[in-house]
């Protein structure tokens, strides 16, 4: 197949061409560009998406994959680049999010769950607070502009080499020296992760599939906890010896720690948007691998796999902690 990705060059979307060119499909990239363009074997058309999709003006794709749409207005100007209802792009490919919904339905959620309002939806600042409503928005653009041919992606906390959020990376680093590594709780938050590399190969596979319609992607299939991930991670990783000490959640927050400051960590309160269900994409063949699979391949990648410097806790702060789960 001819498959037109927007972006591509990261983290998800690299995970994508990667994928499809294995699978043997044509692939053309639209990016910024830069000297080092991973993929010299795909076709590379570079532009910026905020207002020069000029050499988007010649081609035809089987299916247009954008990675990097995160305000409506980018899916319009994608669908007018490539022609009426975008037709030369072929079937429109949305990666979205678990974020787009209004309620944390927890792990029964399913893709027809109500969708987030946001209350300026002219807003084009995307943060913590208006990034699912406008993805949702997307979506919404998405089929308008394309059709209902559109297959909208909505993935979980994406893992794996080249994530450069640092989000589990850490986790995977810090086991990997050892020690005692302090958690907060509740260990019982429900928790989905993705590998990137999953989520390319059953993007491509859904694509080839002609799918249509919404899918999140999401594992492993069975309810899951931060416990479970933290505990299969260091079993992936860890040196023997290597311990888990949990530390209240209402402590940790009572002795300042946020959610900013420990990556994966919701807060004290359980927050169901932790998972969702996966039944519909394990029933379109997805198939992901095991965490401890995932973790040990983020060590042994680490060089394309960094941790943005003041992620997580400093020695210093650890210790402080361990000594309060210790006290309590
Ligand atoms: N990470 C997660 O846990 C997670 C979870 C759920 C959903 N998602 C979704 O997954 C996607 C994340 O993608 P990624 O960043 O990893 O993907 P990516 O496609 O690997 O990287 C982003 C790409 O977009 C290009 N780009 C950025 N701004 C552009 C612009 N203005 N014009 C043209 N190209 C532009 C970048 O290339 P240049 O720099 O060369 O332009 C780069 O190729 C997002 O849609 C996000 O909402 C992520």
């Amino acid at each position: 197949m001819r498959l037109l990705v927007i972006g591509g060059t990261r983290f998800v979307g690299r995970h994508v061409v990667d994928a499809a060119l294995a699978a043997g499909h044509e692939v053309t990239l639209f990016h910024r560009g830069g000297a080092d363009d991973p993929f010299p074997q795909a076709e590379h058309r570079h532009g910026d998406r905020d207002g020069d999709l000029a050499v988007l003006a010649e081609g035809e794709w089987d299916a247009t994959i954008d990675v990097c749409a995160y305000v409506p207005r980018q899916v319009r100007a994608l669908g007018d680049a490539l022609g009426l209802s975008g037709g030369r792009g072929g079937r429109y490919v949305l990666v979205s999010s678990v974020s787009v919904y209004a309620d944390a339905d927890g792990p029964g959620a399913t893709e027809d769950a109500p969708l987030a309002v946001l209350e300026d939806e002219d807003t084009e600042e995307v943060t913590g607070e208006t990034y699912g409503g406008l993805k949702a928005l997307c979506e919404y653009a998405a089929v308008e502009v394309f059709g209902t041919s559109t297959l909208v992606v909505r993935p979980t906390y994406v893992v794996g080499p080249y994530d450069p959020t640092g989000r589990y990376t850490y986790w995977v680093q810090r086991f990997a020296r050892g020690g005692e590594v302090v958690a907060v709780g509740p260990r019982e938050q429900p928790m989905q992760v993705v590998d990137g590399r999953d989520l390319g190969a059953f993007v491509v596979r859904l694509v080839e599939d002609g799918a249509s319609g919404a899918v999140h992607v999401a594992g492993p299939r069975s309810p899951y906890t931060v416990e479970d991930l933290l505990e299969e991670t260091r079993a992936a990783v860890a040196p023997a010896g290597t311990s888990i000490t949990w530390l209240d959640g209402a402590a940790a927050a009572a002795a300042g720690v946020t959610p900013a400051d420990l990556p994966l960590w919701h807060g004290p309160d359980l927050d169901w948007l932790g998972a969702v269900d996966p039944a519909a994409a394990f029933a379109r063949g997805f198939a992901p691998r095991p965490v401890g699979d995932t973790a040990a391949d983020v060590l042994a990648e680490s060089g394309v796999t960094p941790v943005p410097d003041g992620t997580g806790f400093s020695p210093e702060r650890e210790a402080e902690l361990i000594a309060l789960a210790e006290s309590l």
